[in-house]
């Protein structure tokens, strides 16, 4: 059994603000790629990893890695993207090597996501599932709205129960045959916002493990200064 790690890292970053490509940004002085790639690969399960850089971007990128101390154990396979997040995925798919029988999915935008956390997915999946979700509860209370013009107030809908619902994470793990059956099966491109998502619409269990608050997504500038202080904590 041979478990790899498909990184998308092809967006943009419009949350973010202008620069770079969001996963190219630097975080403590490293970009947050590399921050990414080395939090998968410091899984000893983890034998490969894919990272998908943006479209006109593998050449630096490959440039990227080759730079950055990586474990010696891990194989790197870097190529280019595509236009939404699940293009990206299912390019990264297409690239994985006979063998590979485990595939976890990771978000380049959390960088932080701490090995226990990496390797609980991937002990999840050996154990059978064949989708695993890393969450956490959530804080906040969660309203669903009726989308109306914008700038104007908009009608609450209904009001889901905060104790039912989970906020979702990555590494999202799978039994490779059901995630690439997943991406197949989404032909007309309905979409979904994580994997796990397109395993759901197949009528396939998707189970949760706990996540963890380090897991958590750069998307706004106020992330890089939380990224930051995590990484200044860790080297305290
Ligand atoms: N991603 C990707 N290909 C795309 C879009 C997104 O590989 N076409 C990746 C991002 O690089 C990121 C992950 O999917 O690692 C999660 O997406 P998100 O946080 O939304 O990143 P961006 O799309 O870059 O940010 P934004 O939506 O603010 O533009
Ligand atoms: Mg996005």
């Amino acid at each position: 059994s041979r478990t790899a790690a498909v990184i998308p890292a092809a967006g943009r970053g419009v949350r973010l603000g202008p620069g770079a490509p969001k996963a190219l940004r630097a975080l403590s002085g490293t970009p947050m790629l590399v921050h990414a790639v080395r939090a998968l690969a410091a899984s000893r399960a983890v034998s490969l990893v894919v990272v998908v850089a943006p479209p006109d971007g593998a050449a630096e990128v490959k440039t990227l890695l080759a730079d950055h101390a990586l474990p010696e154990r891990t194989d790197f396979l870097v190529v280019p993207g595509g236009a939404t997040r699940q293009e990206s995925v299912k390019l990264g798919l297409d690239a994985l090597p006979p063998g590979v029988d485990i595939v976890l999915v990771h978000d380049a935008a959390r960088p932080l996501v701490p090995v226990d956390t990496v390797d609980g997915v991937i002990e999840a999946v050996r154990d059978g599932a064949r989708a695993v979700v890393p969450a956490l509860p959530l804080a906040d209370t969660v309203k669903e709205v009726e989308p109306g013009a914008p700038g104007e107030p908009e009608p609450v809908v209904a009001t889901p129960e905060r104790a039912r619902l989970r906020a979702v994470q990555t590494p999202q793990g799978f039994d490779r045959a059901t995630l690439v059956r997943a991406h197949e099966a989404d032909v007309v491109g309905e979409g979904a916002t994580d994997d796990a998502g397109l395993v759901e619409r197949l009528g396939e269990p998707v189970v949760l493990v706990p996540g963890h608050e380090e897991a958590f997504k750069v998307t706004r500038p106020l992330d890089l200064v939380l990224a930051e202080a995590v990484l200044a904590r860790r080297r305290a």
